[in-house]
């Protein structure tokens, strides 16, 4: 998948921009606070209908604007265009010009795979930031899970509810649990495999770009035992297990709303140990996986979006970074400034000042 164009009206900082991406290596260079983020954030918008920095859509509109409007084109086998509109009562999201109606529509059909400086809260922050990026990365693959995950919400909250009534109707209980261990299976196998196919090449691209022999891991803390085994009836034994505490607290205690997932360092958990840099290029492996799982599972390359993130590499890092995904994967960097390293024809550059997007070499109009 290539991004041809990116088009914003009235989103955060830009009133009316247009930027012609190449197939390689975008670099956007600005001085702080000029709408470099803000970029990236439409992308990826376009991609999962929210932004990956607020909850609330209205603050993405331009200050004194009615709505915001982000437009991109992308060529897949053929040109495609997608188009959402953010009213401060809502949004609509357009593929080819066509209004959808569920935004499972519009999700997955642009995959980006983000990563910002802030992805290494994720390591600290509690488990349901780190469900947040598994169910996110599940969800641009796969329509099922994001189906499955959105009735076993539902399912949850009317369990809670039931918990939390006066009269506890246990045979609606037993229906609760039965359709909810039918949801919570596929969730799980899902869950699953994504951490296998993770895991399965995470450890290798972190010794290519760390430069060293150190393991890390990614794992899969799931609410049963042995997630490869999973049953209905082993999720409804689970349930039943902790009925009696779940009536007691009036709160649903086990269940996928509960797992987690654990990166470790040499098998020890990596908060406790890890560098800031060994951090940051666990991220950057875990990262460099999910390309290459987007990729695998939709027959599609995803597009790579680096927010600032080389600054904070060593020149030797930095480089081996590029190195590895500027031949497979389209880029769209961003930078205060120029790496030296760099060469220029390799890259198509822009600058942005002030919301305003220039070109230095490469295609705008
Ligand atoms: N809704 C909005 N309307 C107008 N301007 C906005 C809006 N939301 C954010 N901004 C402006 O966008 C700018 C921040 O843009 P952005 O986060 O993209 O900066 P950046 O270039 O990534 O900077 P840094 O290098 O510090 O990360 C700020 O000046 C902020 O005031
Ligand atoms: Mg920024």
């Amino acid at each position: 998948m290539i991004l041809r164009t990116l088009k914003l009206r009235n989103f955060r900082n830009y009133e009316n921009a247009e930027i012609c991406l190449s197939p390689g290596l975008n670099l956007i260079t600005g001085q702080n606070a000029q709408g470099k983020t803000n970029l990236l954030e439409s992308l990826v918008y376009l991609s999962l209908t929210r932004s990956h920095r607020i909850s609330d859509d209205r603050k993405l509109i331009h200050e004194g604007s009615d709505f915001a409007d982000i437009r991109c084109e992308y060529e897949d086998d053929r040109i495609q265009s997608l188009r959402a509109v953010i009213h401060p009562k809502g949004k609509t999201l357009m593929v080819r010009g066509q209004p959808v109606r569920k935004s499972s529509e519009f999700i997955g059909l642009l995959n980006v795979v983000l990563f910002a400086p802030d992805d290494l809260r994720v390591f600290s922050d509690q488990p349901r930031e780190r469900r947040r990026i598994l169910n996110q990365e599940i969800t641009k693959v796969s329509g099922k899970y994001l189906f499955a995950l959105n009735h076993y919400q539902n399912l949850l909250k009317e369990r809670n509810v039931l918990l939390k009534a006066q009269n506890r109707d246990l045979r609606y209980l037993d229906i609760l649990d039965e359709q909810m261990a039918r949801e919570e299976c596929r969730i799980i196998q899902e869950r699953n495999s994504f951490i296998h196919q993770i895991q399965s090449i995470m450890p290798a691209l972190y010794r290519d770009i760390a430069s060293d022999d150190i393991t890390v891991t990614v794992r899969y803390k799931c609410c049963i035992e042995d997630p490869e085994n999973v049953s209905e009836d082993i999720l409804c034994q689970m349930h039943r297990d902790s009925r009696e505490k779940d009536l007691e607290n009036r709160v649903t205690s086990a269940g996928i709303h509960r797992e987690d997932i654990l990166f470790e360092l040499e098998g020890k958990n990596l908060i406790t140990l890890a560098s800031q840099g060994q951090k940051r290029m666990t991220m950057l492996a875990f990262k460099m996986a999910l390309l290459r799982y987007i990729q695998n599972t939709t027959g599609k390359r995803p597009v790579l979006l680096l927010d600032d993130v080389l600054s904070e590499l060593d020149p030797i890092r930095q480089k081996k970074l590029l190195d590895m995904v500027k031949a497979p994967y389209q880029c769209i960097i961003t930078s205060t400034d120029l790496p030296e390293y760099l060469n220029r024809e390799e890259i198509t550059e822009f600058t942005v000042s002030n919301g305003t997007v220039t070109p230095v070499s490469g295609g705008i109009r």
